[in-house]
């Protein structure tokens, strides 16, 4: 028996990729899965039915439940339909991991609109709008749930020419953050993975070696996912989990006070403040880069 056996999982974007990966070892751990993908390109334009499809027959000729899902999460009535094909194929749903992605690079000074829409439409818009459907169903089970969005340190810490990518995946780690903590009397839990692997995303920006393709591997990121999904996990919420090959880091925050003085005195003038932060700064963490976590 897998760990996931009796649970039905939606992942979005699992046309290939992490998703694929996602997909396949939840499939393998017992759970009935919808392969969700628009099959379009990289920038997010044009579509089709074969990337999902193939995903489902890999799933089923390994001896697992699939049924595929076409629709864009960037529609309500096409996220409305995913989560009711879940409830349909497979009786419920339990796990909603949203990892569909397209990406529309350029430094920030020639991004356009539309660039900027495109990619929080899908990221952000449809991280929120896939979750919304599957809120309402987890909720009507009573039982709990899972549920993941995929950031990216591009959003967490920082990438040059992804301002858009990076607003957006900062976007769905604030997302989690709230529905984290209103999911924890219903039992669902909301965490973050922020991942970095070999994939149609990232091919142009890695070294193309037999090397990177094993150690970068989306099935090596996929583990950490799966685990978060089950019962065992039932504490984990409002975490942010890196996960890069064979390595996972969580991700978190610590505050430090700069300055204080009582409440009611007068507020710091410009100069003081100024004084007193300055004297704090080589106190401060230094700031992360992406391959640091
Ligand atoms: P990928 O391009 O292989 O997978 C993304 C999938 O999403 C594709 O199959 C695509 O058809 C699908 N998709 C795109 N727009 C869609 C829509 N509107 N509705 C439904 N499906 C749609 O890329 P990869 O690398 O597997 O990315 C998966 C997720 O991980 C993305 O959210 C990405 O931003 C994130 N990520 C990936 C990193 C990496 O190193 N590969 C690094 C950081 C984040």
């Amino acid at each position: 028996m897998g760990k996931l056996t009796g649970k039905v999982a939606i992942v979005t974007g699992a046309g290939g990729g992490l998703g694929r990966a996602h997909a396949m070892l939840l499939a393998h751990e017992g759970a009935s899965v919808i392969v969700n993908d628009l099959g379009g390109s990289r920038d997010g334009t044009g579509s089709g039915s074969s990337m999902a499809d193939t995903v489902v027959e890999e799933i089923k000729a390994a001896g697992g439940q699939a049924a595929a899902n076409y629709g864009s999460v960037t529609d309500d009535g096409a996220a409305e339909s995913m989560v009711k094909s879940a409830v349909d194929n497979f009786g419920r749903l339990d796990i909603l991991i949203n990892n569909a992605g397209i990406l529309r690079d350029r430094s920030f000074k020639n991004m356009t609109d539309a660039e900027w829409d495109a990619v929080i439409d899908v990221h952000l818009r449809g991280s929120y709008l896939a979750t919304k459907h599957a809120w309402q169903q987890m909720m009507s089970q009573g039982e709990g749930g899972r549920i993941i969005m995929t950031s990216s340190t591009s959003g967490l810490i920082g990438n040059f020419g992804q301002a858009n990518y990076g607003a957006a995946k900062a976007g769905v780690a604030g997302f989690m953050r709230v529905l984290a903590l209103e999911g924890m009397k219903y039992g669902i839990t909301v965490n973050v993975l922020a991942p970095a692997a070999l994939s149609r995303m990232t091919e142009d920006l890695m070294p193309d070696t037999p090397e990177l393709a094993d150690r970068m591997a989306p099935e090596k990121v996929a583990p950490t996912i799966a685990w978060l999904c089950t019962d065992d996990a039932a504490k984990v919420t409002g975490r942010q989990f890196c996960v890069t090959g064979n390595r996972t880091s969580l991700l978190s925050w610590q505050s430090q006070v700069l300055a204080e003085k009582d409440a009611m005195d007068a507020p710091w003038t410009v100069e003081a403040i100024g004084e007193a932060i300055e004297s704090t700064m080589e106190q401060w963490p230094k700031l992360l880069k992406p391959m640091e976590v």
